[in-house]
Formats: structure tokens, C-alpha cells, sequence
């Protein structure tokens, strides 16, 4: 019995090695290649991030050049964190498969869903490409949202588990401003001190639609203010992969998916046999 029992520990331990975040990406080394998103780099290590985006193995990152961010950084770092997690989608999406895909739009679900704090399809974008000239445009999918963030360029791929699209403009969903986290998680904190009023969600540039002013003075102010800046490491956001509305039919992905898993299953079979 031991050494099938060994046999099995050291499969188990292979499986573990062969999936472990060591052998997969480093976004913060992927983007350091690429000087124009050295803020939009610099912001995903700040807000940890970037150890999340390494820790999965089918990701698609939207990148802001430096130009661009000025939508993220004009926001509360508590804000800005969720609204980064938005341009993190939890799946592999190259400009190949976007542009292949039958239906002309669908709905992408983003590490931000992920966290359980996004209500109102904020956790989702909206991808489309428009009749007129094909362009492919992102935009939150919260109801109201603008569909203004265009495809610029691919900026790196590897197939099928890390792709970087550059995108024209952050996407913002309207009201993430105004999400509560302790709703979603721990019991509202007693209110120790006032939190200052948070600033308007939105500087940018392009017009939005106006988010619906918070309803009560206090929820706005997401948390209490934290001194340590944007160290406030939310809730877990390995939560469960909320992964429900691919609607596009990307059996190509889950093909090469399935056939990574069968391989592991093989290599941890052969490991067990040869160890008999
Ligand atoms: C790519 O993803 C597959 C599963 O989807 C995984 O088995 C493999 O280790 C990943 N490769 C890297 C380099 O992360
Ligand atoms: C990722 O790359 C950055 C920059 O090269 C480096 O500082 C960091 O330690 C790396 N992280 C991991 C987990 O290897
Ligand atoms: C995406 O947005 C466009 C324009 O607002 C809308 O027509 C379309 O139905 C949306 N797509 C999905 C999949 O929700
Ligand atoms: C295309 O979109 C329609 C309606 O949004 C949906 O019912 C259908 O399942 C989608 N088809 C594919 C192949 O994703």
C-alpha cells in the first residue's frame, strides 16, 4: 500500500508544481517591457493587482497608456483598484478570437466580478464590434455605461493564456464610485471619525452618463479612510470564477483547455505507473 500511497503523493506534488504561479506570467515584468504603460503598471503592483493577475492562467489585461489614465488616477485609490480589476478579464481574448467571434458583441466577465463586491454588471464589459467599420469597442456593462474605449493595438500574447490589448481609454462603470464594500462583506464599521466626501467618481474627459448621486451622506465613502493609501487589501478576490456569461462560442479555448488538463492527468497517471 505505502508505495502507491507515495506514488500518489508524488503525482499530487507534480500536478501542484506543474501549476504552480512560478512557471506563469509576470505582468509586472510583461508591461515593464512597454514604457507607455508605466502608470497603468505602476498602479497594478500598488494595488496587488498584479500578484492576482499572476496567480491565474487565462487572463486578458486592458491596458491604458500613460496618456489615458487620467481617469484612474484622478480617482479615490479604493476606486481605483475595483476600476483596474475591471480591465482585467478572466479569460484568454486575442484580437484573433475577438475579431472571430459570431456575434458582433459580448459580454466579458472581469476579475472585479471575481471580488463579489460588483453590483449592477459592473464586474462585466460589454465588448462590441461596431457595424460601420468594425471597430472593436469596449465598455463597462453596467446598464447606461458608454461603449468609448476602442481597441487601439495587441501589445503581447501568449497563447491561450496571457494576452495585453492596448485600449483608447480607461473603462469606468458609472456608479463604482458609490459600491460599498463593507455591504458586501464585514459589518459596516463603527464610525470611529467622518470620512471626508468622496470626490465626483469621474474627471475624465469624455462625458458620462451621471452616476446616481449617492443616496445616503455616508455610504459613498467607501471604508473608512484608510491612512496606508491603497494598501486597503479588499476581501480574497479569489472567490469564486464567476465565469457565467461567455456568451461567444469559444470552443477552440476550451479545447485547448481540456487537452492541458488530459495531459496533466497523463503525465500524473505515467508518474504513478512508473513509480509501482
Ligand atoms: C497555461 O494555461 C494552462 C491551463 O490553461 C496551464 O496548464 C499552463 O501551465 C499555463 N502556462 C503557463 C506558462 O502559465
Ligand atoms: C515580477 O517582475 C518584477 C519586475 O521584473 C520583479 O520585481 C518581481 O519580483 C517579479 N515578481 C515575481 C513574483 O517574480
Ligand atoms: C453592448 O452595448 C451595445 C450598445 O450599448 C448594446 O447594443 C449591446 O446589446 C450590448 N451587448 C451586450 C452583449 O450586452
Ligand atoms: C449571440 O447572442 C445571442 C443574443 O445575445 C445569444 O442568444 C447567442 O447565444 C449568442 N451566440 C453565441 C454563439 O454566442
Amino acid at each position: 500500500m505505502a508505495p502507491i500511497v507515495s506514488s500518489f503523493a508524488a503525482a499530487v506534488l507534480l500536478l501542484l508544481a506543474l501549476a504552480s504561479p512560478a512557471a506563469g506570467v509576470n505582468i509586472t515584468r510583461i508591461l515593464g517591457e512597454f514604457p507607455d504603460f508605466s502608470t497603468f503598471n505602476g498602479l497594478l503592483s500598488q494595488t496587488k493587482l498584479a500578484d492576482e493577475i499572476n496567480r491565474r492562467q487565462t487572463i486578458t489585461v486592458l491596458a491604458v497608456n500613460n496618456g489615458g489614465m487620467g481617469g484612474i488616477t484622478s480617482l479615490p485609490s479604493d476606486v481605483q483598484r475595483k476600476v483596474l480589476a475591471v480591465h482585467v478579464v478572466l479569460d484568454y481574448y486575442d484580437t484573433e478570437k475577438l475579431g472571430s467571434m459570431k456575434n458582433r458583441s459580448a459580454v466579458l466577465t472581469t476579475l472585479f466580478q471575481s471580488t463579489g463586491q460588483a453590483t449592477n454588471r459592473m464586474g462585466f464589459i460589454n465588448y462590441t464590434r461596431r457595424a460601420a467599420d468594425g471597430v472593436m469597442m469596449f465598455g463597462s456593462a453596467e446598464p447606461g455605461a458608454p461603449l468609448t474605449s476602442q481597441m487601439v493595438k495587441p501589445v503581447m500574447s501568449r497563447p491561450y493564456n496571457i494576452s495585453v490589448l492596448e485600449v483608447s481609454s480607461a473603462i469606468v462603470p458609472p456608479s463604482i464610485g458609490s459600491v460599498d464594500n463593507s455591504r458586501a462583506h464585514a459589518p459596516a464599521p463603527a464610525h470611529t471619525r467622518t470620512p471626508a466626501p468622496a470626490p465626483p467618481p469621474s474627471k475624465s474627459k469624455k462625458p458620462m452618463t451621471p452616476a446616481p448621486a449617492p443616496s445616503d451622506d455616508d455610504s459613498s465613502a467607501d471604508a473608512p479612510a484608510d491612512a496606508d493609501g491603497p494598501d486597503a487589501d479588499g476581501p480574497a478576490a479569489d472567490g469564486p470564477d464567476a465565469d457565467a456569461p461567455d456568451a461567444d462560442d469559444d470552443t477552440g479555448d476550451a479545447a485547448g483547455r481540456v487537452g492541458a488538463r488530459a495531459s496533466l492527468g497523463i503525465v500524473a497517471l505515467l508518474v504513478i505507473l512508473v513509480s509501482l
